[in-house]
């Protein structure tokens, strides 16, 4: 059921009640609290817990064996995904920065998850046409440079299977989706791409998650 604030969008999670729902459906155990931290130099911007643990709810939902994410950081939300996905399932995950792609391969090793998880190094712009081979893709996760989401999406459609899930983190790009810039263009097209081309949804998560299932 809604109430009319609620369906109107008005929210009742405070920041209690989310604290307490990450303890009982989400909590860390060693390898997740190690990749959720991240030392001075690296910026604290992964999703959060109730959204790591909604990816990995959503890949074993699809069945999803082969999945490619773009912007790895330190392999916190590719712990969850790898984790999803069946003994023989592969996750290849894309990352610009150099430091944070061996974080990444650390913190993934450290889980039992490093023959899991290919940690590639580079632009996803440059990196992706190098995985084409190993599609079509049961699920595409996008978290990394924004102005770039129309691109991930375009390449997105090209390359999951029918059924095959893709997911867009910051979708309402931090309160700017209907700003007049790059980011924001770029924004709105990947939420049209999708939508075009799938049965999708915007989840009012704290920052919006695009889903959709490739038609
Ligand atoms: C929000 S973080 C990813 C968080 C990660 N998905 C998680 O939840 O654990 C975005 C990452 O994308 C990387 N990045 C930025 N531009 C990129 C690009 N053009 N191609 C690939 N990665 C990029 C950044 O270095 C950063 O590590």
């Amino acid at each position: 059921m809604a109430d009319s604030d609620s369906r109107a969008g008005e929210r009742y999670a405070t920041r209690p009640i989310l604290d307490w729902c990450i303890d009982v459906h989400a909590a860390h155990d060693d390898a997740l609290a190690r990749a959720f931290a991240t030392p001075a130099d690296v910026p604290a911007i992964m999703v959060g817990p109730s959204e790591g643990q909604l990816l990995a709810l959503l890949c074993r939902l699809a069945r999803v064996h082969r999945a490619v994410e773009i912007g790895t950081l330190v392999g916190y939300s590719a712990l969850h995904i790898a984790r999803a996905l069946p003994p023989d399932g592969h996750l290849w995950s894309i990352e610009f920065e150099p430091r944070h792609a061996a974080l990444a391969r650390a913190n993934l090793a450290a889980a039992g998850l490093g023959g899991k998880v290919s940690v590639l190094e580079g632009a996803g712009v440059d990196v992706l046409p190098s995985l084409e081979a190993h599609g079509p893709f049961d699920a595409v996760f996008i978290d990394a440079d924004k102005v770039s989401y129309a691109h991930y999406g375009r390449w997105a459609m090209a390359n999951l299977r029918p059924g095959g899930v893709v997911l867009g983190d910051n979708a309402y790009l931090f309160g700017e989706l209907l700003d007049d810039s790059p980011r924001g263009r770029a924004m709105r097209e990947f939420h049209q791409i999708v939508a075009a081309s799938c049965d999708s949804v915007c989840i009012p998560t704290p920052d919006g998650l695009v889903l959709g299932i490739k038609r």
